[in-house]
């Protein structure tokens, strides 16, 4: 690994640092499998809890917000599907990486504080990947607490989560008792599969799921 200044995953520094410095392992270079099938066909390509997702059909306008995006392949996977889909990321070498990753769609790529990004309307969706595990453990309430205020009741949270127990990172893995825990008061936990196609540092260790907003109490 290239000896970086900057070790602290909070500050928009550190990842660009790693972009700049064309470090960047988390990267899979394309769209993974189930998000691709479930935006094709509506239906995860792995069920095993007899439970299916069922993506909106083009041609529509339903909102989706990838946050964290980095190179953002999967902004392409979503607009091409007809979603109104945003792709938001602090770090500037990061959001160059994803406007040159997603050619037509690069005015869909926005430099933005997670924290901070207000969506222009409300959204469906949100999708995640490699994000969460991006930020330190403490970090992870603020992260679900946003989650549940950008997403009205019913709609989704999906993509791909990491569980491992290191205490170093990035990436910090969940442990899935803890998770669901934290994730309980304000989503169901609709959708589990396995993942076939992670890359190496994912290998054996992301699910692909699937959380459905409750109702606000
Ligand atoms: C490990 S990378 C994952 C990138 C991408 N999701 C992927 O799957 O390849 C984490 C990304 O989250 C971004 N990030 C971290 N904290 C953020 C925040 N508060 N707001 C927006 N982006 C953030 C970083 O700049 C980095 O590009």
């Amino acid at each position: 690994m290239p000896d970086f200044t900057n070790r602290d995953p909070r500050t928009p520094e550190f990842w660009d640092q790693r972009f700049d410095g064309e470090f960047t392992p988390w990267d899979r270079g394309g769209v993974p499998a189930q998000l691709a099938a479930w935006l094709q066909t509506g239906k995860p390509v792995s069920d095993p809890l007899g439970l299916t997702g069922t993506a909106p059909r083009p041609p529509c306008r339903f909102s989706a917000l990838i946050p964290g995006c980095g190179s953002g392949y999967e902004l392409q996977a979503f607009c091409e599907a007809g979603w109104n889909a945003t792709a938001i990321d602090f770090s500037p070498s990061a959001v160059v990486a994803a406007q040159q990753a997603v050619g037509p769609w690069r005015e869909r790529v926005v430099e933005a504080d997670f924290f901070a990004y207000t969506p222009s309307q409300p959204l469906d969706l949100i999708y995640e990947r490699a994000f969460l595990c991006a930020m330190p453990r403490e970090m992870w309430p603020r992260v679900v607490q946003r989650w549940a205020q950008l997403l009205p009741h019913g709609a989704l949270l999906l993509g791909y989560f990491f569980f491992d127990n290191q205490p170093k990172g990035p990436p910090f893995g969940a442990d899935r008792k803890q998770l669901v825990q934290l994730m309980s008061a304000h989503f169901d936990l609709e959708l589990e599969a396995p993942v076939d196609d992670s890359i190496a540092v994912f290998q054996g260790k992301e699910r692909w799921m699937a959380w459905r907003r409750k109702k606000a109490l």
